[in-house]
């Protein structure tokens, strides 16, 4: 595809991974029972992958919720919606978000809020893929990041396009610079 350009391949993501799993790892593994809690849908193949490399003493605890802030445009409405969040009760646990990407904050600054606020939880920290910080808006910053990116946007490896025609390129398996003025 013409207008698509690859920025970082599947094997720099997987070899950058390795690196950040270890990190993430040292910090949680004595801890009981972490929950690492992913971000759909953006999230998907970050979160698979980044799991699966863990080491901690306890095994981990894997929950789900779906947030958007997107709808179809490129630019963040600044509207957070929860079409899922349903999460059994986490109180006081230690709590790892797993995100695609932070750009404005504002999925971030409401989903940690929103679980200080129902669960008291005993630590939160966030794990991004990608940290965007041209487009911070909201004072949030990720404790673990795998790339971060200059003001591009980007698709693949969990990153869609929200186009008319419904999210595209999330199944890339490398992320992907998607110029649309030359559409
Ligand atoms: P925030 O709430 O503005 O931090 O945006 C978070 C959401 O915006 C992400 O979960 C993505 O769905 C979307 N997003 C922001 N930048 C990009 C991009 O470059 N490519 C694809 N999605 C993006
Ligand atoms: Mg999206």
């Amino acid at each position: 595809m013409k207008n698509l350009k690859q920025l970082y391949s599947a094997t720099q993501i997987s070899q950058r991974i390795d690196a950040l799993a270890n990190e993430i790892s040292d910090d949680f593994k004595d801890l009981e029972r972490p929950v690492v809690i992913g971000v759909l849908k953006g999230a998907i193949f970050f979160l698979s992958d980044l799991v699966r490399r863990m080491k901690t003493a306890d095994s981990l605890q894997i929950e789900f919720v779906h947030l958007s802030s997107y709808g179809s445009a490129r630019e963040s409405t600044g509207r957070i919606q929860t079409p899922y969040l349903d999460l059994p009760n986490i109180s006081h646990r230690h709590i790892l978000i797993v995100e695609d990407i932070v750009d404005s904050g504002r999925t971030s600054r409401f989903f940690i809020d929103y679980l200080n606020d129902q669960f008291a939880p005993a630590s939160i920290r966030l794990a991004s893929f990608l940290d965007k910080p041209s487009g911070r808006v909201l004072d949030v910053h990720p404790d673990y990041t795998g790339f971060t990116i200059d003001k591009v946007f980007v698709v693949g490896y969990g990153l869609d396009y929200g186009g008319e025609s419904g999210d595209c390129f999330r199944e890339l398996p490398y992320l992907a610079t998607l110029n649309l003025e030359i559409e």
